[in-house]
């Protein structure tokens, strides 16, 4: 099988892969990089289970091949928390409102929500339920997901200045 070289960012860290040319980057997450916290929960690019950042645009890795992001910086759930031991903010405040059931779409909510830390999206229901459009949550009803995204947008922003 071809084999190209593949270099990037991924979380925080530089590598080179060799990588068949039509590998998706949800694929070469979870298979080549044993990043198994980005999960497929469709093959119709719609569920958003997938999302991770680059360069830190949300896109879905399933739509994505891994080419397609040489050179550039890819964040998965995994690089998220600011240590082993400690949850980033966005991810306490998923906690503190039950903002999950079984989990399985959490991580692509947990990408999409950060990426709106720096976009135009208002910190109010309304403009957070619309910014979620592209996930799926087959378990929460997605209240707790939203009052968690709002109260993460406030804080993070409020660090940010
Ligand atoms: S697995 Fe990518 S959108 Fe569903
Ligand atoms: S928490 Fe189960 S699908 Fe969202």
């Amino acid at each position: 099988m071809e084999t190209v070289p593949l270099s990037l960012q991924l979380n925080h860290r530089a590598i080179t892969l060799k990588i068949a040319p039509s590998l998706l980057l949800i694929d070469m997450l979870r298979e080549e990089c044993q990043l198994s916290g980005t999960h497929q929960g469709c093959d119709t690019a719609q569920c958003g289970a997938c999302t991770v950042l680059v360069d830190g645009r949300a896109i879905k890795s399933c739509n994505r091949l891994a080419l397609q992001c040489a050179n550039q910086s890819v964040l998965t759930i995994e690089g998220v928390a600011p240590n082993a031991h400690e949850l980033h903010v966005m991810q306490q405040c998923f906690s503190r409102h039950h903002a999950l059931q079984c989990g399985f779409c959490t991580p692509g909510f947990v990408m999409r929500a950060l990426a709106m830390v720096h976009e135009d999206v208002p910190a109010t229901p309304h403009a957070v339920r619309e910014a979620l459009s592209g996930n799926l949550c087959r378990c929460t009803g997605y209240e707790g997901i939203v009052q968690a995204i709002c109260e993460g947008l406030e804080q993070l922003r409020r660090v940010d200045g």
